[in-house]
């Protein structure tokens, strides 16, 4: 069976680091209340960096780990909502900072936080047709400009970061089953309007706007679509889901993810997690853990695997890969 393995990983987080203190002297807040509610201690923000310069960092380590030559990637995935530029994509800029040729190519994806599996599932899907052989995904968010930091509702909650894979089809281990889901009618519950439409027939009345997020309604989503896509993933798979090893999850919450445990009946001891480093960092933050889990060495071969990312969209889905 063709599977899309994961050869090689890559991260890299901005400089600049907010405490929970530091939060508390923007808003009315305390550590005491983001720590509880969220498990967040830290996060990283952009400061001299851009989301390509953190981009290009986290594939440049990925393509380091996977001894990966910039002439053989044939594809680039950047999955990102939070780009520096309309255009050139943040893919096409990567790959001019990465010296990939011009027989790639590079798009980006914005699934918001379940990018990375939209990603790698895309890829997948490329391997299968037998069109790319070696591919280059990357998440990454510069997510900061698009927080009011006025809000304490969302500013607490969210990080600046990128993480990358580099994958190539495989028989002996890799991607086994995916699922992934959309559901637009609740688009609502987490938004980011872009600016308004001017231009000789329409005026711009409105400011630049920010995310706004009905937390309660994201929280319940999350709870119950998570477990569902990943009790797709395993039952698709045939795979019994106390064989799972570990859970790479989206790190948006550790009361989520304690809930997503409880609910699919696993220890929360086979969930890593970064977000009390990181916060939220969206698209970037699987790629992120994955790196670290996997330079820790926890990631065994033979050993089965599950990814999930849900956020925006409403979007949500997950992985099963053999390691
Ligand atoms: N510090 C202190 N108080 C805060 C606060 C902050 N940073 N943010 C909100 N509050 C206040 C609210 O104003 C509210 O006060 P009120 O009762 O006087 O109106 C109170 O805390 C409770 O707010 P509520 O929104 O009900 O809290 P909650 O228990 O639902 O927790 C979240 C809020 C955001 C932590 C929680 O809903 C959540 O984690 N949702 C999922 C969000 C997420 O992960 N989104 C991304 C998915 S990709």
């Amino acid at each position: 069976m063709m599977m899309t393995r994961i050869i090689g990983t890559g991260s890299a987080l901005p400089e600049a680091v907010l405490t929970n203190d530091d939060m508390s002297a923007l808003v009315e807040t305390s550590d005491e209340w983001i720590a509880s509610r969220t498990g967040i201690r830290t996060r990283h923000l952009a400061g001299k960096e851009s989301g390509v310069s953190m981009a290009s960092e986290a594939a440049r380590r990925a393509m380091e780990n996977a001894g990966a030559h910039p002439e053989e990637i044939d594809l680039i995935i950047v999955a990102t909502c939070s780009v520096d530029n309309f255009f050139p994509n943040t893919a096409c800029s990567v790959q001019k900072e990465l010296g990939i040729p011009n027989t790639a190519a590079a798009f980006d994806m914005n699934v918001a936080c379940a990018g990375f599996v939209y990603a790698l599932h895309t890829v997948h899907a490329y391997f299968l047709a037998g069109i790319y052989k070696k591919a280059l995904i990357v998440g990454v968010e510069a997510i900061s400009r698009l927080i009011d930091w006025t809000d304490r509702s969302t500013c607490v909650l969210f990080g600046d970061g990128a993480g990358a894979a580099v994958v190539e089809p495989s028989e002996e281990g890799g991607v086994i089953c995916i699922s992934q889901h959309a559901d637009g009618s609740l688009g609502d519950a987490l938004v980011c309007e872009n600016r308004e439409i001017e231009n000789p027939v329409s005026k711009r009345e409105q400011q630049l706007s920010y995310i706004k997020m009905n937390g309660q309604a994201v929280f319940k989503f999350a709870v119950t679509r998570v477990p569902e896509c990943i009790h797709e993933v395993v039952d698709k798979g045939g795979v019994d889901i106390n064989d799972v090893s570990l859970f790479l999850m989206h790190q948006a919450n550790e009361r989520i993810l304690q809930s997503v445990a409880k609910r699919l009946k696993v220890d929360i001891a086979k969930f890593p997690m970064n977000l009390q480093k990181y916060g939220n960092t969206s698209a970037a933050s699987l790629p992120i853990l994955l790196d670290e889990v996997s330079r820790e060495g926890l990631l065994k071969r033979g050993e089965y695997v599950v990814l999930s990312g849900f956020g925006a969209g409403l979007t949500w889905g997950a992985t099963l890969l053999k390691w």
